[in-house]
């Protein structure tokens, strides 16, 4: 990517490219903790506009990945009691934690209109691109 664009380009440029080459890949978005406030915020996303700019941790897939640190794969979100809806259309959820030096800042948030279409690989995948992302947080 060109090192001429700001970090939040790039990332909205990932953002554009998952969901313009996966399918199933229909909301893509970044989520970044404040530790102080223990909320997320809503960084570059590619897809619909959501009310859920803001969410505590602890609340929702995002919020609860922010506490457990690990990938939060949701095949049926209709079969989640915590979990923020954005779109009646939404079916389906992965959240995969992105860490910076051991730690973890934020997240990679994807929701499908598919229901159960997430498997390892997509996991493997989404750790590789927050590898990748990451690298923009220790230059
Ligand atoms: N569904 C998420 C909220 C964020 S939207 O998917 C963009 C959740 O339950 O945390």
């Amino acid at each position: 990517l060109n090192t001429a664009l700001s970090r939040d380009e790039k990332l909205l440029s990932i953002c554009q490219l998952l969901s313009d080459s996966i399918d199933y890949y229909n909301w893509v978005g970044f989520y970044f903790a404040n530790q102080e406030t223990k909320t997320l915020h809503l960084g570059p996303y590619a897809g619909a506009a959501t009310d859920h700019t803001v969410i505590p941790f602890g609340k929702g897939i995002c919020g609860q990945v922010a506490v457990s640190n690990t990938n939060f794969v949701v095949p049926d979100v209709a079969a989640q009691d915590n979990y923020i809806a954005c779109s009646f259309t939404v079916k389906s959820e992965i959240v995969v934690p992105l860490f910076v030096n051991g730690e973890n800042i934020g997240q990679i948030d994807i929701d499908s209109h598919a229901i159960d279409p997430f498997t390892q690989d997509d996991e493997r995948f989404l750790e590789f691109v927050n590898e990748k992302v990451a690298k923009l947080y220790t230059v």
